[in-house]
Formats: C-alpha cells, sequence, structure tokens
C-alpha cells in the first residue's frame, strides 16, 4: 500500500472529475493510539494521482488490522512504512464499496460512475482514494453493504486456502479463528471448494460457525486443536496462537499449514518470529509449514467478487455503524469481538 496521504495534493493529475466537494467528513488521527486518540474532523477531498480513482465512499468495515493501524502495533507495522513516530495517513479504513468520482491519468477501465468495490487508502471518509489495480466493479446483484464488508478478509481468506494453501475438494480443513473476520469468508470458501470444514471458535460462536457451512465446529475453550480427535489435510491458522507443537500434531503427516495471524504474540513483532519457524522447519519436514502476508490486488478482489455475485459466499455481519460511531465500534471489536465483521455505512451514501 502506497502510505502517503493525497489530502494536500492539486488536482492536475485528475482527467475526469464530477462536481463533488472539496472537503469532507473523516475518521481521522494525529497519533497512534486507542480508539480515543481518533476524532471525526473535516479534510480536503483527496485527489487521484496516476493509476487512482477517488471513490464517494458508500460502506467500509473494520477488521483487525483497522486496530493495528490505529495502535501502531506491533511496531514492526511502523517499521514497513506506515509511519515510525506517527501515522503517514491520518485516515483510517481500507474496505471500501462506493462510487467512482473521479479518475487519474490512467485511470484503467474505470469510469466516472461506476459502483465499486475493493481497497482505498483511508476509506471512514466520505471520499477516499483507491489504486485501480485494488478496484473491481461491484456486481449489480451484491449489495453495497455486502461489499463493503467483503474484501480485505474475503481475499485474505481465498489466498490462505487457493493460492498458498492449495486446497482440494474432498479434504479435511481446519479453521482456527473460524467466527472472525477472515475466518468466517475461510469456512464458506473452503467449503464452496468442496472442502469437509472443521471451525474452531468460542462456544457463543459455534452455531454461527456451523451456519457458515462447517462440518464440525469446536470450542476453543474446551477442546485444544490436537485432541479434536481426527488430522487435518489443511489447517488454516487465523487465531489463537497455538504453538507449532500443536498444529503439526493436528496436521496429517503430508498435511498443509496456513499462518494467517493471531493475537498477543509481542508487541515488537506481533509473533512473525512463530512464522519465520514454521517456514525453516518446513524444510526439514514432509509437512509443508507456510505463512503468507495477503496481496490486495484485482487478482483475488475479481474471484471473490464473483462468489458474492454467484451466492457461493454470503458475508456475516455481526456489528453495523456510521462514521460518527467507527471509535466506539473499534473499541467493541477489539475488547469483546464481533462474529463476522462490523459494517461502516455512510449516512445518505
Ligand atoms: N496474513 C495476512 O495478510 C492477514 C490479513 C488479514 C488479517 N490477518 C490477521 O488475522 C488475524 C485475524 O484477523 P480478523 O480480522 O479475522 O480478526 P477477528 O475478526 O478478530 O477474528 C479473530 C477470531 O478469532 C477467534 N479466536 C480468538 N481466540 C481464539 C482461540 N484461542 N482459538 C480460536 N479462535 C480464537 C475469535 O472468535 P471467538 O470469539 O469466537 O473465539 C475471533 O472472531 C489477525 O491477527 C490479523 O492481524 C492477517
Amino acid at each position: 500500500m502506497d502510505t502517503t496521504t493525497n489530502h494536500t495534493t492539486t488536482p492536475e493529475t485528475a482527467s475526469a472529475t464530477d462536481k463533488r466537494a472539496t472537503s469532507m467528513t473523516a475518521v481521522v488521527r494525529h497519533r497512534y493510539g486507542g480508539p480515543e486518540s481518533i476524532e471525526l474532523d473535516r479534510l480536503d477531498v483527496p485527489t487521484p494521482k496516476s493509476g487512482q480513482v477517488v471513490v464517494e465512499v458508500a460502506a467500509s468495515a473494520i477488521d483487525r488490522g483497522v486496530v493495528h493501524l490505529m495502535t501502531g502495533l506491533p511496531l514492526l507495522i511502523r517499521i514497513a512504512g506506515f509511519g515510525l513516530f506517527r501515522p503517514k495517513q491520518p485516515v483510517l479504513g481500507s474496505d471500501v464499496a462506493g462510487r467512482v468520482v473521479a479518475v487519474g491519468a490512467d485511470g484503467g477501465r474505470f469510469q466516472v460512475g461506476d459502483e465499486v468495490m475493493g481497497v482505498a487508502d483511508g476509506a471512514f471518509a466520505e471520499y477516499a482514494v483507491a489504486d485501480v489495480d485494488k478496484l473491481v466493479l461491484r456486481p449489480s446483484n451484491v449489495s453495497v453493504e455486502d461489499a463493503a464488508v467483503s474484501t480485505i478478509s474475503g481475499i485474505t481468506a481465498l489466498q490462505a486456502l487457493t493460492a498458498v494453501g492449495r486446497v482440494t475438494p474432498g479434504q479435511r480443513v481446519l479453521v482456527i479463528g473460524a467466527s472472525g473476520g477472515v475466518g468466517s469468508f475461510a469456512v464458506q470458501i473452503a467449503t464452496a471448494l468442496g472442502a469437509q470444514v472443521t471451525g474452531v471458535a468460542s462456544a457463543k460462536n459455534l452455531d454461527n460457525v456451523r451456519t457458515l457451512g462447517a462440518v464440525h465446529a469446536v470450542d476453543h475453550g474446551m477442546t485444544p486443536i490436537d485432541e479434536i480427535g481426527s488430522t487435518f489435510d489443511l489447517i488454516i491458522d487465523i487465531a489463537g496462537r497455538n504453538p507449532l507443537r500443536r498444529l503439526r500434531r493436528a496436521l496429517a503427516p503430508t498435511g498443509t499449514l496456513v499462518i494467517v495471524g493471531g493475537e498477543d504474540g509481542g508487541t515488537i513483532t506481533g509473533g512473525t518470529g512463530r512464522n519465520v519457524r514454521a517456514i525453516l522447519l518446513s524444510m526439514f519436514s514432509r509437512q509443508r509449514l507456510t505463512a503468507f502476508i495477503s496481496k490486495e490486488s484485482t487478482e483475488f478482489i475479481e474471484p471473490l467478487a464473483e462468489m458474492l455475485a454467484d451466492g457461493s459466499i454470503a458475508p456475516l455481519v455481526g456489528a453495523r455503524t456510521d462514521l460518527a460511531g467507527v471509535a466506539d465500534a473499534i473499541a467493541t471489536f477489539d475488547q469483546h469481538g464481533v462474529a463476522g465483521k462490523t459494517l461502516v455505512r455512510l449516512e445518505g451514501a
């Protein structure tokens, strides 16, 4: 992601614009911190650089990445380019659904008026810039709300299962963190691809996990993953931070582990040492142990949009808010968890 902000640039690269507002309401922060560090403010409407468009945002979503970017933790995020001492991008939010209102040079196939979904830079605002290679046209039978909550978590789940996990029909797949943003998509996509899914979540979310398509739902408070009673061809580890030795006991002798994430891994690296150890260990094992960073690209957004359009997946939306309620919604998500995604719906959009 380009972490520089376009909020003060002039519109010389815009080749097509409509008569839109010059200022907008946005969820803004100028330092890393908790939900108390963010506020509603007025900003200039961003302008598109080459290869970008401006989207009038109809809806966005909260996911774990929003919390990481808000707090600047783990610290690795800051070194990765999001701002060492303060955030480079004052506006939070990545998931987006809305209408194109300005097209920069090299705006690709997009035109003013196109309804789109994908990834934007600073989507908790009335307008946001987006790279054209992170947007697709929103299928006409996919609602703004469903489109807005799907991209970030959905493409992560899709890549974990397909490009990285190489899932095949009939495989036994274990999804750890099955009730959350990424997990709720992983259960549905794996099921749609013909896998037999076991989902791990807390007791209160087991019904949700079954409704999403899991054949078995396991309470992580009751049953450790290596005591479920079977081994798995593919484990998608999204949450829980199980030690590698336990993950490997739950994995078939030639199975594949895909580490997506997991919290409580420490404030410096977020526990990425586990990912590195897995990759190194994989060289000496018949088990394939992997970890990856999701690629934000139309290569994955297109097939995700198709799955939404043909009804093979439907997002689980556990909470919703407007721009003014984003800080409270992030606090609820962080402290209590939310089943599936939290929708951010802009009033009147
Ligand atoms: N690799 C990448 O590129 C990438 C991309 C996106 C996200 N991520 C990472 O993936 C992780 C999940 O993101 P998310 O947005 O899906 O977060 P999320 O919505 O908070 O989902 C996490 C889920 O994990 C469950 N959980 C908590 N403790 C657990 C345990 N001990 N065992 C099993 N499940 C447990 C929670 O459900 P219950 O309350 O039901 O337990 C929660 O719903 C984060 O660490 C995030 O940073 C990585």
